[in-house]
């Protein structure tokens, strides 16, 4: 017995050294911790315990046969975030390449069936170069088994992704069905192909970073939904983030104790400029109205005209979505609907309450955004907002023009609460341009076209540059002091936690993709 364990012994340090200490330093040498480092700074302490520390690959082509690492290239198990229990698994570079063999592909499965079957979060830490090459289709059909578990756990369990090094072809495609993306700056990048492949079919020129670092994949295609400064930043945001969020679709997010005091928020009378065309930064809206230091922001520098985060009202967990008046005066446009409609899913999928500001000037008109469906992608929101059962308020605090005041939760789409600061502007359109349409006769016909211009736009703004008429239907609920509103809401949010709706009966339904 005692040789056996002391063979034991030796295995674990077999498996706790990956592809040996030469790699790791090399992979600190770079800025990266190692995979059991990663593990190690996710978890509560001493809360992981690893499963298939002993697994090895069966590849016997291309000299495989003779080379074995214990785990083969991933760490799989389960611990927990600040007492909760999540399942992981963290990729081992140092093993050739962290690349997925058939046998890397199981851990991952059965880690991922564990969570499924248990009801709690899947966090993947990412650093891979896809499928083993040597293995062929022994590894594609490995990552097919990830990709149909990633479907298959949508909207049951919590799915994030974390990018901790290069990741390219299957490696890429997982996280993209999961629910979140984190990604390392300067040391992670992902592509479906790398800059030679790009080189040899496109004849283009790029560098990795250029192609798909943090910073293309945060600014341009909107691919991650955070950026990491280095590994440890990465790990305490996963930990922030699954903060948020429930175990499962069954549960809702935990709430912190809190208790109600005043909560009368003075500054929020000083936010919205007088002048219409003023613009201001809804997230000072937003830290006005949630509680102190809770709001996550996510995607922060794609589609920048929309934010939408993560915060706690009075402790409760809530979704956050707000036009943002500082960039493109806060217009939806393709992208904006995009970014929108994807977190309004993910708060309905696992039943965290949105809250939605509103200050909107319609949709952005031209070619480009035309050209490139702003018909569908504008609908994506209007379909998500339209399907989403969970408890939902809107407060405009400015602008609600046109289509985009039916899509921004309005009442008729199924907003439980429906607020108004007392500046708001419920119109079709805005006095100028409405005044041009309707009373185009008049002012080309008058003596002074300006002046009877300026004349009938005042009248316009009479009639609608106010909430009124809209309370007047019962679309707005109430008009309120902006210093009122974290109070409103709180007792708001309260009154309808245990909202039940259900859609009707269907297999599913056909989002406009
Ligand atoms: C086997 C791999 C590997 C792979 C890397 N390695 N990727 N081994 N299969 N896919 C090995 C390398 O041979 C090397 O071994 C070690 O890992 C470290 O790799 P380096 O190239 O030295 O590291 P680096 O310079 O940092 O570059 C990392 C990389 C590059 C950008 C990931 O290795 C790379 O381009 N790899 C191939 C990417 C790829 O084309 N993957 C297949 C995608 S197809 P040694 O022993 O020399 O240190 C795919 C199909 C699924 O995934 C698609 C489903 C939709």
């Amino acid at each position: 017995m005692k040789d056996k364990l002391f063979t034991l012994e030796e295995k674990i340090a077999e498996a706790r050294l990956g592809g040996g200490q030469q790699r790791i330093d090399a992979q600190h040498k770079k800025g990266k911790l190692t995979a059991r480092e990663r593990v190690h700074f996710l978890l509560d302490p001493g809360s992981f315990e690893e499963v298939g520390m002993l697994v090895q690959h069966r590849c016997r082509d291309f000299g495989m046969e003779n080379q074995h690492f214990l785990g083969d290239g991933v760490i799989t198990g389960y611990g927990t975030i600040d007492g909760r229990l999540v399942y992981v698994f963290s990729q081992d570079f140092t093993v050739f390449g962290g690349s997925l063999s058939e046998a890397h592909a199981e851990k991952i499965c059965k880690i991922m069936d564990l969570a499924m079957r248990n009801g709690a979060p899947v966090i993947g830490l990412n650093d891979s170069g896809g499928a083993r090459i040597q293995e062929g289709v022994a590894s594609l059909g490995g990552y097919a088994d990830i990709f149909y578990r990633n479907v298959m756990a949508s909207g049951v369990v919590p799915q994030i992704s974390a990018i901790m090094g290069p990741c390219a072809g299957g490696a890429v495609y997982s996280p993209a069905m999961t629910d979140f993306i984190i990604m390392v700056q300067d040391t992670s990048y992902m592509f479906v192909t790398g800059p030679n492949v790009v080189k040899t079919v496109t004849n283009e020129d790029v560098s990795s970073e250029d192609l798909g670092g943090a910073s293309a994949h945060s600014t341009k295609s909107g691919v991650t939904h955070l950026t990491a400064t280095n590994d440890i930043d990465c790990l305490q945001k996963v930990r922030q983030l699954v903060s948020y969020m429930p175990q499962n679709c069954e549960e809702k997010p935990a709430l912190k104790a809190y208790d109600l005091a005043e909560e009368w928020r003075e500054e929020l009378r000083n936010i919205v400029p007088d002048n219409p065309n003023q613009p201001y930064d809804m997230r000072e809206v937003i830290h006005g109205i949630v509680d102190e230091a809770s709001f996550m922001e996510i995607q922060e520098s794609f589609a920048e005209n929309i934010v939408v985060g993560f915060a706690r009202l009075a402790g409760r967990s809530i979704g956050v979505v707000a036009n943002q008046p500082i960039s493109l005066a806060g217009v939806l446009d393709v992208n904006s609907s995009r970014k929108g409609a994807r977190f309004v899913r993910f708060c309905d999928s696992f039943n965290i309450p949105l809250l939605v500001l509103v200050d909107v000037p319609g949709f952005l008109p031209g070619t480009d955004q035309e050209w490139n469906g702003i018909i569908v992608n504008g609908a994506k929101l209007l379909y998500a907002f339209s399907e989403a059962t969970v408890p939902r308020i809107t407060v405009i605090t400015r602008k609600a023009y046109g289509g985009a005041y039916d899509v921004m939760n309005s009442k008729h789409i199924g907003a439980d609460f429906n607020f108004a600061w007392p500046g708001a502007e419920i119109a079709v359109m805005g006095a100028k341009g409405a005044s041009e349409i309707i009373f185009r006769k008049e002012i080309l016909e008058a003596e002074d076209p300006a002046a009877m211009l300026l004349q009938k736009e005042k009248e316009y703004q009479e009639a609608f540059a106010h909430p009124y008429r809209a309370a007047e239907r019962g679309y707005i609920d109430e008009v309120i002091d902006p210093c009122l509103t974290r109070r409103k809401l709180i007792k708001a949010f309260a009154s309808i936690e245990n909202k039940v709706a259900h859609l009707p009966r269907k297999k599913h339904g056909n989002i406009p993709l």
